[in-house]
């Protein structure tokens, strides 16, 4: 990842990453339900990460929220996403891989996501059956990740909103 630039996001790149995802998931992202789970609550502080090529354009970006999960906390990852000329580079591993130490080193113990089992089952995802998202989601893409040994064993019930 010599040739990117990459930082934590700071507000002034907001806009910018929000292009990004826009160009690079279908249009009417933002009325998925886990869209729900991020209204008003920002994302959390230092997780977040953008990556620049050699002339500053944006290439790829990440955004981690905080979610409950029944009474348990859990770092929801997403949207990750890479500007389709650098797609393949292995830039969205690189980012998904810093985000999730980060959350690690500050103390998360698991993290989740909704995606595709395929790609995210290379960083070590895999299906939580017992955790339901809001509808309409596929449960079949509703995957996590330990960062502690066990951190999703009993952990259960509905994914909900940040409320602290
Ligand atoms: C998904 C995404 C972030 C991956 O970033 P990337 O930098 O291209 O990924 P990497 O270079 O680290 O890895 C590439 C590998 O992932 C595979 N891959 C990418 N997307 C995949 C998917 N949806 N399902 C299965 N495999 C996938 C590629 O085929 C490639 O496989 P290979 O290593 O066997 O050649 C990027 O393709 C992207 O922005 N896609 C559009 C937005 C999106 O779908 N975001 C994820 C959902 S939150």
């Amino acid at each position: 990842m010599q040739q990117f630039g990459i930082r934590p996001e700071e507000p002034d790149d907001w806009w910018e990453v929000e292009a990004l995802y826009d160009l690079c998931f279908a249009p009417g992202r933002e009325a998925l339900s886990s869209y729900r789970l991020r209204d008003d609550v920002p994302p959390v502080a230092g997780l977040s990460l953008v990556a620049r090529d050699g002339q500053g354009i944006l290439a790829g970006a990440i955004r981690f929220w905080p979610v409950h999960v029944g009474d348990h906390d859990a770092l929801l990852l997403g949207p990750v996403a890479v500007h389709p000329t650098h797609q393949g580079e292995g830039l969205g591993g690189y980012l998904i891989h810093a985000g999730v130490e980060a959350g690690h080193t500050r103390g998360w113990q698991r993290v989740m996501l909704v995606g595709d089992e395929p790609y995210y089952s290379r960083f070590g995802f895999t299906r939580l059956h017992a955790v339901e998202m809001p509808p309409p989601t596929n449960p079949d893409r509703v995957l996590g990740l330990e960062l502690v040994p066990g951190a999703w064993s009993g952990v259960q019930g509905a994914v909900t909103r940040w409320c602290r």
